[in-house]
């Protein structure tokens, strides 16, 4: 009896030692970051070199809206027919550097092709064949890819088909099996929807009913609120910063609630005007950001400092 109990005594101890080690090692692993700011850490430099400094399982959520294809803008032009090689030297360098729960989340757009006397300006599929090598080449797991619907697309003058209104989110998961917190990106009920759960019953399934139901039943709404949908619909940004192409908030604001806890890093090899890092500071997550220029690292530790006052 006494022996047993020395046995149970021992394995609680061992497991409190392992337990401390492991967080003196989770702590030791991120001592050069988070140095300057609380949570915040923002580099300047090339992300793909930057990249290899980040600690291995790191990163809970990577959240990025790289140069598009073709687009050219002052920060940088990243051609079509080399996007899928950058895009490829990225994921390899950033996977090891991923937790095992972790997310990749990439907003990018798709470009028109040239148009020249014999072809007209074809809508590229970089952005499709980007979606397809994550999964094939790079064993991520794609949870969605969701619409963002711009409801103040910029006139391309392009007068090819129609306007462009809406760019993509490609959601991969690095694990085959992920957790999502579907209930922080719940939506409102439509009253429609509402009133129609309350006189409704819904008949079971059988050829001829469209109604999707295994057994006669009333649906109770979730007081948490409507699953989420995957498009996203809003503005696109018409803050005045000193950035081109400055996202609204609202955009990885869904992304880091879905995937992440707070306390865990949300990472932007792409920082910009500093939007990711912004929003996941005050959402209570960690964040590292790169870019290549200094003025949008400054640009972005001014917000920091403001939204600290
Ligand atoms: C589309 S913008 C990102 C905008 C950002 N999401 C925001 O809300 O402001 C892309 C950014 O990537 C940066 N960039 C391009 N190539 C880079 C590289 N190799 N390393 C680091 N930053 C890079 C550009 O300087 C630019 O600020």
């Amino acid at each position: 009896m006494i022996s047993c109990n020395v046995y149970s005594v021992n394995i609680v101890i061992i497991i409190f030692i392992c337990y401390n080690i492991r967080q003196i090692r989770k702590e030791d692993i991120m001592k050069n970051w988070f140095k300057d700011y609380d949570n915040f850490d923002i580099r300047q430099g090339d992300s793909l070199d930057l990249i290899q400094t980040l600690p291995d399982k790191s990163i809970k959520l990577f959240y990025g809206s790289p140069p598009y294809p073709n687009a050219k803008r002052s920060y940088k032009t990243w051609k079509s027919e080399d996007y899928l090689n950058i895009f490829s030297e990225y994921i390899t360098k950033i996977k090891p550097k991923m937790r095992d729960d972790g997310f990749i989340v990439i907003n990018v757009k798709a470009n028109r092709d040239k148009e020249t006397t014999k072809i007209n300006s074809q809508r590229s599929l970089i952005v499709e064949k980007l979606a397809i090598e994550l999964n094939e080449k790079h064993q991520l797991y794609c949870v969605d890819i969701e619409i963002w619907v711009k409801t103040n697309p910029v006139p391309t003058g392009i007068r090819v088909a129609a306007q462009d209104a809406y760019e993509y989110i490609l959601w991969f998961s690095i694990s085959p099996k992920w957790t999502i917190n579907l209930d922080e990106i719940r939506r409102e009920y439509k009253s429609s929807t509402l009133s129609t759960y309350k006189n409704t019953t819904y008949k079971k399934r059988s050829e001829n009913s469209p109604q999707y139901v295994s057994r006669d039943k009333i649906i109770k709404p979730n007081p948490k609120g409507a699953l989420p949908v995957n498009v996203l619909i809003g503005a696109s940004s018409t803050k005045s910063v000193n950035h081109p192409a400055c996202q609204p908030g609202y955009v990885p604001v869904k992304y880091i609630l879905a995937t992440t806890s707070e306390g865990d890093i949300v990472f932007d090899p792409w920082n910009g005007s500093g939007t990711t890092g912004i929003e996941a500071l005050t959402l209570g997550r960690k964040y590292i950001g790169f870019d290549l220029y200094p003025q949008y690292v400054d640009f972005t530790i001014e917000t920091l400092k403001e939204i600290k006052k």
